[in-house]
């Protein structure tokens, strides 16, 4: 076994292409946000097994991170309207996110002050906000509206400011509204620190909400959000894709309170042992079946990536227009994913992905993952509404989900490891899991800001 140096920690790297030689093949200008580069190596010790298994850990969460870091609750879509609300649940804790004004979207804690029944279970358009039980019944502001049998009650007249609901705060970025719990916490721009410049060019606030699915699993919610951080996994998870995808050449950065991963489309495994065609490593992108023509045949003297931007360039075209033109062919090839802490993935470009991971009810083993699709929509055709959660159970299967297209197969195959990793877990006398230096990065990181969070005072 070589020693490595403690200050070359980290610094090995696949053979094959790196991701910024490939990008010096794009027929199109690369935009700078993929020259970006932000990369250190941050630690190699274990990851201690009790954050996915113990309940102590769990409560720890609850306490230190859920009740403290800015979180995503919904979309704004998912309240257009005043008096629309959406419920947002995390672990024991309820937020009802509410339109109050045409421009006003306020959070505040799901509880009735009369004997604290969860004010509303289910997302609706209401004029008041009104108690199922007693019917005390507030403002769609959280000021309190009325009090049945007021005379009963003139000890709340004398105190009326204790009846305004408590309100959390409110962050809004990229058409999603975020909550945190904690009155002195720190302001979400400093949060998102330079995450906005990310997405400048891939405005994810002009997006509509297509599909999303939710779906439950018995495994913690990191476990879960872990496998959707890496390209590591595909050799052993998804070797169809191979042909044609640069697993162990992606491209893994870090700042502040987010990562980021880009892994290559139309560029060969380094893990094959032959040299696929252009042809070959199309059809792999595509996922084309052994029994099926391809879906393309790519012209003599062209490449599978030019192949698959030009036809994703005339896909969006009717819709953004020709800004196509002026995007990279690493812009509707690669698939471009980041991470904001705690449990937020969107995807960059126009990949339409975005995932949201966190604990089933106040179970620490078991978690929700959910996938949107954020699509970008011709603003002359008028924004589609933004769709309802499709539910899948514990014991379903993605392609039940039709809407996802495609995605649902890979997810199926992502996924079936998942309640093996928990068991796995359970069992597992080796007092910590062992992550790889440079391609699980986005775990790391991950992990090294959660310490910070649950060591903080
Ligand atoms: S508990 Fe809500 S009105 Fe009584
Ligand atoms: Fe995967």
């Amino acid at each position: 076994m070589t020693m490595v140096e403690p200050n070359r920690k980290g610094q090995g790297r696949s053979p094959g292409i790196t991701y910024q030689q490939l990008l010096d093949t794009d027929s199109h200008p690369v935009p700078e946000v993929l020259r970006w580069q932000s990369w250190s190596f941050i630690d190699d010790t274990d990851v201690p097994v009790s954050r996915y298994t113990s309940r102590e850990f769990h409560e720890l969460e609850k306490e230190k991170l859920w009740k403290r870091v800015w979180q995503m609750a919904c979309r704004e879509d998912d309240v257009p309207n005043v008096g629309d609300t959406c419920v947002y649940d995390i672990c024991d804790m309820s937020i009802l996110v509410v339109r109050s004004a045409p421009d006003t979207i306020q959070a505040f804690w799901n509880v009735c002050l009369h004997r604290g029944r969860i004010l509303r279970e289910e997302d609706a358009n209401v004029t008041e906000l009104r108690c199922a039980f007693h019917g005390f019944c507030w403002n769609l502001n959280g000021s309190l509206k009325q009090v049945p049998c007021e005379w009963d009650f003139p000890h709340v007249e004398e105190r009326k400011d204790e009846f305004q609901l408590p309100e959390v705060k409110v962050g809004l970025w990229g058409g999603f509204v975020f909550i945190n719990m904690d009155p002195n916490c720190e302001s979400f721009e400093s949060f998102l620190g330079n995450l906005p410049w990310h997405f400048k060019d891939w405005d994810l606030a002009n997006r509509a909400k297509t599909v999303h699915v939710a779906r439950i699993f018995p495994a913690n919610w990191k476990a879960v959000q872990e496998a959707f951080m890496e390209a590591y996994h595909v050799v052993a998870t998804h070797p169809q894709l191979l042909a044609g995808f640069g697993d162990s050449n992606s491209q893994y950065d870090w700042e502040g309170n987010f990562s980021r991963a880009i892994s290559p489309n139309g560029t060969p495994s380094p893990h094959l042992n032959w040299v696929p065609t252009e042809q070959e490593m199309f059809d792999a992108m595509s996922d084309r079946r052994l029994d099926e023509d391809p879906f393309v045949v790519i012209p003599e003297g062209m490449t599978a990536r030019d192949v698959s931007a030009a036809g994703s360039r005339e896909m969006w075209r009717p819709i953004v227009g020709d800004r196509v033109d002026r995007m990279a062919d690493a812009e509707f090839n690669e698939a471009i994913y980041y991470t904001l802490f705690p449990n937020l993935h969107p995807w960059g470009a126009f990949n339409r992905i975005c995932y949201r991971f966190r604990p089933y009810g106040d179970r620490h083993d078991m978690s929700i993952m959910e996938c949107m699709y954020l699509t970008p929509y011709n603003p002359e055709e008028g924004k589609p509404a933004a769709v309802p959660i499709h539910w899948l159970g514990e014991d379903s299967d993605w392609t039940e989900a039709t809407e996802l297209g495609n995605l649902a197969r890979v997810f199926n195959q992502d996924t079936f490891n998942l309640p093996k990793v928990q068991r796995g877990l359970k069992s597992m006398q080796k007092p910590g899991v062992t992550l790889a230096n440079y391609q699980e990065t986005k775990i790391r990181h991950f992990h090294w800001l959660l310490s910070k969070w649950i060591d903080r005072p």
